[in-house]
């Protein structure tokens, strides 16, 4: 039998992505992020840095979630320049991010290698933050939600919980453009994604934590993080200095 839908408030969760940006020297930024982070008790930080620097960040930033970027779905083998969830795990990191649009465009990865990429993490007790979002093409024939849904339908786990899975709605054409969806869209979007989540998670759909990327920044992170079903946000640009980034942290 299903538990009831709980009204229990979700902590806000502010995640930074550094793609492919950052060195050893950059992570006097991660300690300003971090002394801050130890103050924000409603509010959860994490930082998906670049692999060669998890081991370092996860010493440097004891309030700060430290985790990857992108994960194999296999534990182990012959993936020359991959990593895999226990290698992440063995490294100090506590999460990945899975399915960003970037990744899903250059490896061509499909919704079920994103599925196994969650059970792997899940394998090996990383979190995920579960990327989706439709391009400006699906968009603007209006098929941008059932985009989403479908690969919510298909990358999300049956077993995923808001202890280990997150869930970020990313439109494509907003990432790194400054074109940030508008409070309408993120509106609908959310709303959309937590019926999914319960109507496939039933109570547990209700604790997954839904956030927003896409061109977050100082000047909107209050209103997107005001929006019922936004949990957080997913923040790549932003998230590199202490000037940028602190302000999000802030707002949430
Ligand atoms: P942006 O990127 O914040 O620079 O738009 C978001 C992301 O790619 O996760």
């Amino acid at each position: 039998m299903q538990r009831p839908v709980t009204s229990k408030p979700r902590r806000k969760l502010v995640v930074g992505n550094w793609k492919m940006h950052g060195s050893l020297a950059a992570l006097t930024v991660l300690g300003e992020i971090n002394a801050v982070a130890k103050r924000a008790h409603r509010v959860e930080v994490a930082i998906a840095v670049p692999a060669t620097l998890i081991t370092a960040a996860w010493q440097a930033a004891s309030a700060v979630k430290i985790g990857a970027q992108e994960i194999h779905a296999v534990d182990q083998g012959p993936h020359t320049g991959c990593l895999s969830a226990s290698m992440i795990k063995d490294a100090g990191g506590g999460f990945s991010i899975i399915g960003h649009s970037e990744c899903r465009q250059a490896q061509q990865q499909t919704d079920s290698d994103i599925l196994e990429k969650a059970l792997a993490a899940r394998r090996h007790g990383l979190s995920v933050i579960l990327c989706v979002g439709e391009n400006l093409e699906m968009r603007e024939r209006g098929r941008g939600e059932a985009f989403v849904m479908d690969q919510l339908e298909a990358c999300v786990p049956a077993d995923a919980d808001g202890d280990w899975f997150s869930v970020a709605y990313e439109p494509i054409w907003a990432i790194g453009t400054g074109l940030s969806a508008s409070m309408d869209d993120i509106t609908q979007m959310h709303a959309g994604m937590r019926a999914m989540c319960r109507a496939h998670l039933g109570a547990a759909g209700d604790r997954i934590r839904l956030l927003y990327g896409g061109s977050v920044s100082s000047a909107n992170a209050s209103q997107v993080l005001s929006i019922a079903h936004v949990d957080g946000v997913l923040v790549s640009g932003a998230s590199l200095s202490a000037e940028t980034f602190l302000p999000i942290i802030a707002a949430a």
